[in-house]
């Protein structure tokens, strides 16, 4: 199902609790093959991030509460992207709205996404937006959007 509230905006200080309780969700955390970080060190991340005005941040919000993020940042080289979104919103097609929007958004190409082997959700996310496999390793692979 396509949602049709999907909206992007930037993030905002006061999304961030919302953030942080995300990410503690150990599904989650699993999911993605990412630690939760303790407040503090998510608050530490997060002020960095947000300093950096190279890094795109971008709020998800449906019907006008916030579901998650999502996110591009460059690294070795290459512009990467991330999202996340809190439990409640999995299955919805939130996740591949708000990917199509950013991707409108977000011009830069080639785009790359780092994902747990056995993220099955993220990958069909990344795939259904136009991304293909373009390398992996034991524990990642990596989709590409806009190669040659
Ligand atoms: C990964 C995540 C963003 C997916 O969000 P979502 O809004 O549920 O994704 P969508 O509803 O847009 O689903 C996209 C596709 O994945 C499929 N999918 C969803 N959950 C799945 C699962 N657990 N296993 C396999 N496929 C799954 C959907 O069926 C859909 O495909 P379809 O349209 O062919 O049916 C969400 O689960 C999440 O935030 N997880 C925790 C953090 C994370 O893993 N972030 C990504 C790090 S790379």
């Amino acid at each position: 199902m396509q949602s049709k509230n999907v909206v992007l905006r930037d993030v905002l200080e006061a999304d961030l609790p919302t953030f942080y309780e995300h990410q503690l969700d150990t599904e989650a955390a699993q999911m993605a093959e990412f630690p939760s970080r303790d407040w503090a060190s998510f608050m530490a991340h997060w002020k960095k991030v947000m300093s950096d005005p190279s890094n795109i941040l971008k709020t998800i919000l449906v019907d006008g509460q916030v579901a998650g993020n999502i996110v591009s940042w460059a690294q070795a080289g290459e512009r990467e992207i991330g999202y996340w979104l809190g439990r409640e919103c999995w299955g919805k097609g939130i996740a591949t709205a708000a990917l199509t929007e950013f991707l409108a958004l977000v011009k830069t190409r080639p785009l790359y996404g780092y994902i747990a082997k056995h993220n099955a959700a993220s990958r069909r996310v990344l795939e259904k937006c136009g991304f293909a496999v373009c390398r992996e390793d034991r524990e990642e692979i990596v989709l590409v959007l806009g190669a040659n």
